[in-house]
């Protein structure tokens, strides 16, 4: 096992499945020695969350809907109460309603545009305000965003816009944050079979253009993504903070 994470508390937000990105970055951490701590969103998820945390060793498992502040702060006062100082934070969330990535983005609805940022955008910042209280000794807090922020990818729709609101959230909290020590840094991952993909329209086909045309001629895992937010959780991106990282495979740099 790696000490790169040893004696820090990481807080890991948005582990499913197996599939799940969050896994990807769960099994990275644990094998640099990382104090696991986990939040999912309800009831129904978190027998499957302690039975996949289990395989790595024992970490808890709280429920989080990261739609309600005082749900936020409940989970991050018990966290204070049981495991003291927070070294890192993964918000690996997202969520928008089926129609709104079936129709075209012309038709999203005020409430679904709404719920999508709620969700998957401003959740970043509610949970950095009330982390960082935690983060006594600094931190580093990762979220995962899309470079359907940047670009139109058909069927990605209101979640382009909310990934663009989350990057520049991530701007904004590294400005705030970072007088206390605290990084705050977004990977921007390539295109990954998970539960929440999978309600993206077309999502196989870009699965496959990417494999064609990225630069490295395959697909991100989500192991790719797991390293890569070990190097952004520890002290060896001490100098990072606000920063949108690719991890794509080259994709993002090709024109035609
Ligand atoms: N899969 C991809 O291709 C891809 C690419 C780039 C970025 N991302 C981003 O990675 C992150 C993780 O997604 P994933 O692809 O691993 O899918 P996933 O479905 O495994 O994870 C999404 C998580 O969000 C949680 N969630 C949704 N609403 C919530 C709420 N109200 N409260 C608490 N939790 C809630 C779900 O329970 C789930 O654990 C998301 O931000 C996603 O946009 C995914």
């Amino acid at each position: 096992m790696g000490t790169l994470l040893q004696n820090k508390n990481i807080v890991i937000m948005g582990l499913r499945n197996k599939w799940s990105i969050a896994w990807g970055i769960a099994q990275a951490a644990a094998g640099e020695g990382a104090g696991l701590i986990f939040t999912c969103q309800s009831d129904r998820e978190k027998e499957e969350t302690e039975k996949l945390t289990a395989e790595l060793g024992k970490f808890p498992v709280y429920i989080c809907d990261i739609s309600a502040d005082e749900n936020i702060n409940e989970v991050f006062d018990v966290i204070r109460e049981r495991h003291g100082v927070l070294h890192g934070v993964v918000h690996a969330i997202a969520h928008a309603n089926p129609e709104d990535l079936s129709n075209d983005f012309v038709y999203t609805s005020r409430a679904g545009f709404l719920h999508a940022l709620d969700v998957s955008a401003y959740s970043l910042v509610a949970v950095a305000r009330k982390a960082r209280e935690l983060m006594t000794e600094g931190g580093s807090i990762v979220t995962l965003t899309y470079m359907g922020s940047e670009k139109v990818f058909g069927g990605y729709n209101v979640m382009g816009v909310t990934k663009a609101a989350l990057e520049a959230s991530v701007r904004y909290l590294a400005s705030d944050l970072g007088p206390s020590g605290i990084r705050v840094n977004a990977i921007s991952a390539g295109p990954i079979k998970t539960m929440s993909a999978r309600g993206v329209k077309n999502f196989s086909n870009i699965l496959s253009v990417v494999e064609e045309k990225a630069p490295l001629r395959r697909d991100v895992t989500k192991e790719d993504i797991g390293s890569a937010c070990l190097f952004l959780l520890s002290d060896l991106s001490g100098g990072m903070t606000g920063e949108v990282t690719h991890v794509d495979c080259g994709f993002n740099v090709m024109g035609i």
